[in-house]
């Protein structure tokens, strides 16, 4: 597994370089990172272990894994991929790309190998999220699906303390997760591009009737993070027919839903077979404001 070289410590932000299953800083006090047997590297910074609690626990990434392999969620990696590969800057050489908040890695994965295809450029993607089970998740997927064009790496990491070296990175990716605008604004070269990904506000409206007697829609419009501005915005609306209800329980328990639902709603949810949903999300793209 190839690491990017857009990566710095932790610990003294010099930069990483690999040394066998290790990865070393070139800073004075040569701090060590091991690689995983699972391929991933843990990039928490020693003593702030509490980052890693913020991360989703097993049974969230499990269901997440087992919902996204099934494929019900392509139609938002797939217009991903595009709107990022229309808008990188062009230019001759690799593209670095980072995903924050990556989970257990499925998007990570698909719209790395999405761009690479659509621009015909070698792309060096790195999935950083604070749950080690993630990285790890997402480690193990890009090496059982690992395909030239793409070296596709994962660290445990806190998304707004990034272990990425100042003005590296062509794309930032958040989907469905906090935005690190700050980090985003340090790392990203002047011309890079920040793509979110966030619910639209009927997203998952059928599954939503179901858990609570009253249904509200979500936030409409995701907030322009400071010191950018707004270059582009997509719509994906698909209904997605989920076949089963272990399906529709990886789905609900995957979602913010799992911690508010009522008894009345996890029991309407258990006794149904099988579900048609709104798979409704907004992109958005935005740039480096000129004058900020
Ligand atoms: C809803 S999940 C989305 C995961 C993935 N992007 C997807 O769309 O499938 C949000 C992710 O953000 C991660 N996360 C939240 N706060 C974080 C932080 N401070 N640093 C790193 N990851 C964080 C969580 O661990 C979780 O995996």
């Amino acid at each position: 597994m190839a690491f990017c070289d857009f990566l710095i410590c932790p610990l003294c932000a010099a930069p990483l370089v690999r040394e066998g299953a290790s990865l070393f800083c070139t800073g004075a006090r040569k701090h060590c990172y091991d690689i995983a047997s699972s391929g991933y590297v843990n990039l928490l910074p020693p003593g702030k272990g509490k980052n890693a609690r913020t991360g989703d626990d097993a049974g969230m990434i499990a269901a997440r894994t087992a919902f996204l392999t099934g494929g019900y969620y392509d139609v938002i990696s797939d217009a991903v991929a595009e709107i990022a590969a229309t808008n990188i800057p062009k230019r001759e050489g690799r593209i670095a790309l980072l995903d924050a908040g990556s989970g257990e890695g499925y998007h990570t994965c698909r719209i790395a190998r999405g761009i690479a295809s659509a621009t015909g450029r070698h792309i060096d993607a790195l999935g950083v999220d604070a749950s080690k089970k993630g990285a790890a998740a997402g480690a193990k997927l890009a090496a059982r699906t690992a395909a030239d064009g793409a070296d596709i790496s994962f660290a445990a990491g806190n998304i707004f303390s990034l272990p990425v070296k100042d003005h590296s990175l062509d794309v930032m990716l958040s989907l469905f997760a906090p935005i690190p605008a700050a980090e985003a604004m340090r790392t990203l070269k002047d011309d890079g591009i920040l793509v979110v990904t966030a619910s639209a506000a009927r997203h998952l409206w059928e599954m939503r009737c179901l858990l609570y007697d009253e249904v509200r829609e979500g936030n409409a419009e995701a907030a322009t993070p400071e010191g950018f501005v707004l270059k582009e915005k997509r719509e994906v609306r698909a209904l997605v027919h989920i076949p089963d209800n272990g399906t529709l329980m990886h789905l609900f328990t995957m979602t913010p839903f799992y911690y508010r639902t009522p008894e009345s709603g996890r029991a309407r949810l258990a006794s149904t077979e099988s579900l048609d949903v709104s798979v409704m999300a907004d992109l958005y793209v935005f740039t480096k404001r000129k004058d900020f």
